[in-house]
C-alpha cells in the first residue's frame, strides 16, 4: 500500500520524507489555502521534498473549458504533478480528455462506487474516497472503498482506490482490509501509527538492562580479542 500525507504544510511534507516511507502528497484548496503560502509555490517546494513522489494539486473551477486551462498550467509546472479534479460531470470529461493526453489525475470528492465507477471509465489514475466525512455524519465511509476496490478488480480498471478523509489510524487498518491501493492522511495519523505501549515498554527495558549491565556500543575492545 501506498502512503501519502495529507497537508499544504511544506514543514510536515519534508517531517514525513525523513522516515523515507513517503510515496506522495496529497493537497486541496482548504490546505492550501491554510498554508497562507502561495499555490504554485507550495506545490513545487513539495516536489522538490518527494522527488520520487506523486503529488496531487487540485483545480478550482467547475467548468470544463476552465478546468482544463487550469489543469494544463498545472500539470506543466512537474511531471510529478497529478491533476485533481472533482467529481462533477465536466470532472469525468476532463478526467477523460487528460488520461488521453497522458496527464496523471485523482478524481476527488467520492463518496459511492457508483461516482468511483464513473471515475474509473473516464480513465482515473486515483479514486479518492473520503471515508472521514461519511463517518461524520453517521454512515460507513469504508463501505465505498471495499466496493470501490472490488469494482476496479472486477472489471479491471487500472486506477487505484485512495482512501482520503482519514481521521484514525483504524481507518488505516479498515483500509488494509479492505484491500485499498493508498492512504493518504495527516501527518498526525502517521506519527500515531508508530505508537504501541509495549513498543514503548518494551524499548525502556531494554535500555535499562543494557546500561546497568555498564555496556558500550563504541569502547574499546582489549588487545588480542
Ligand atoms: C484528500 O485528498 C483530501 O484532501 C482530504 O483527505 C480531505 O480530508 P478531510 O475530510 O479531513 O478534510
Amino acid at each position: 500500500m501506498k502512503i501519502f500525507v495529507d497537508t499544504g504544510d511544506v514543514a510536515e511534507v519534508k517531517q514525513a520524507a525523513e522516515w523515507g516511507i513517503l510515496d506522495g502528497v496529497t493537497t486541496n484548496p482548504t490546505l492550501i489555502a491554510k498554508s497562507g503560502k502561495g499555490f504554485k509555490e507550495t506545490v513545487l517546494k513539495i516536489c522538490e521534498l518527494v522527488p520520487d513522489g506523486e503529488i496531487s494539486a487540485e483545480v478550482v473551477a467547475t467548468d470544463y473549458d476552465t478546468m482544463l486551462k487550469e489543469a494544463t498550467e498545472i500539470s506543466s509546472w512537474n511531471p510529478q504533478i497529478v491533476v485533481k479534479v472533482p467529481l462533477i460531470e465536466p470532472g469525468v470529461r476532463l478526467v477523460r480528455t487528460l488520461s488521453d493526453r497522458g496527464v496523471k489525475t485523482n478524481v476527488t470528492l467520492v463518496f459511492s462506487v457508483n461516482q468511483a465507477l464513473l471515475a474509473a471509465k473516464a480513465g482515473a489514475t486515483f479514486i479518492s474516497i473520503f471515508v472521514g466525512r461519511v463517518d461524520d455524519i453517521s454512515g460507513d465511509g469504508m463501505e465505498a472503498v471495499a466496493e470501490s476496490v472490488q469494482m476496479v478488480e472486477t472489471y479491471g480498471y487500472d486506477s487505484q482506490i485512495l482512501v482520503a478523509s482519514i481521521r484514525h489510524p483504524l481507518h488505516v487498518v479498515q483500509a488494509i482490509g479492505a484491500g485499498a491501493h493508498i492512504c493518504t492522511m495527516p501527518l498526525k495519523i502517521m506519527q500515531m501509527m508508530f505508537k504501541h505501549p509495549l513498543t514503548d515498554a518494551g524499548l525502556k527495558r531494554f535500555l535499562e538492562d543494557w546500561n546497568n549491565a555498564g555496556l558500550n556500543i563504541f569502547e574499546k575492545q582489549p588487545a588480542g580479542v
